[in-house]
């Protein structure tokens, strides 16, 4: 984590309140099923790995966890699809699931993932995302159920976040400099 402080801005949620905030946000997912629910955990990779393992750790019911990875087109953004590229192993037709995010942006990926889920059936979808960046959303009828903090519209990095596939492994939220991808 050293090498890479010297290329942030500035640290905008340090590990402690990221750490508490993910154990509050447990207990209020914990709060919102009936008890003894099962639960299956979907994690969107690659991003959301480092929140999707704390926060499972604080989430008091039985869960399973099964991981999806989707990409968006590049270039053609504009017809707001997304494809497949990892399914999810198991089916989720009768399963409560938690989609696990570790950002919403313009949220395209989400409504995308929303949707493809929804056409299997499962008893119910709920969105738990760690950030959440409202100023550039352009996706508006996203329900996010379980949100850890609202931030402006910076460049983000850190805790699963990646700049070209680095920094996901930094235990705090911070901003690159902007010479480092400008
Ligand atoms: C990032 C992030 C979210 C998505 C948010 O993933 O992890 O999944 O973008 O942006 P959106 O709301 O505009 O769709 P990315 O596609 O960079 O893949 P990664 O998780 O592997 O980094
Ligand atoms: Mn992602
Ligand atoms: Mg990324």
């Amino acid at each position: 984590a050293k090498i890479a402080e010297d290329k942030l801005a500035e640290i905008i949620i340090e590990q402690d309140e990221l750490q508490n905030r993910i154990e509050e946000m447990g207990r209020e997912i914990t709060d919102a099923y009936e008890p003894g629910t099962e639960l299956r955990l979907v994690c969107i990779l690659r991003g959301a790995v480092m929140f999707m393992a704390d926060l499972s750790q604080s989430i008091n019911m039985p869960v399973t966890f099964d991981f999806m990875e989707v990409s968006s087109y590049s270039g053609t953004e504009s017809t707001g699809t997304v494809r497949i590229i990892k399914d999810l192993e198991d089916a989720i037709s009768g399963e409560h699931v938690l989609i696990v995010e570790d950002i919403i942006d313009t949220g395209l990926t989400l409504r995308n993932v929303v949707d493809m889920l929804e056409t299997r059936k499962p008893a119910s979808i709920k969105v738990a995302t760690l950030l959440d960046k409202p100023e550039r959303r352009d996706y508006k009828h996203i329900d996010v159920d379980f949100n850890g903090f609202e931030i402006p519209d910076k460049f983000v990095v850190g805790y699963g976040l990646d700049y070209e596939e680095k920094y996901r492994n930094l235990p705090f939220i911070g901003v690159l400099e902007e010479g480092e991808y400008n």
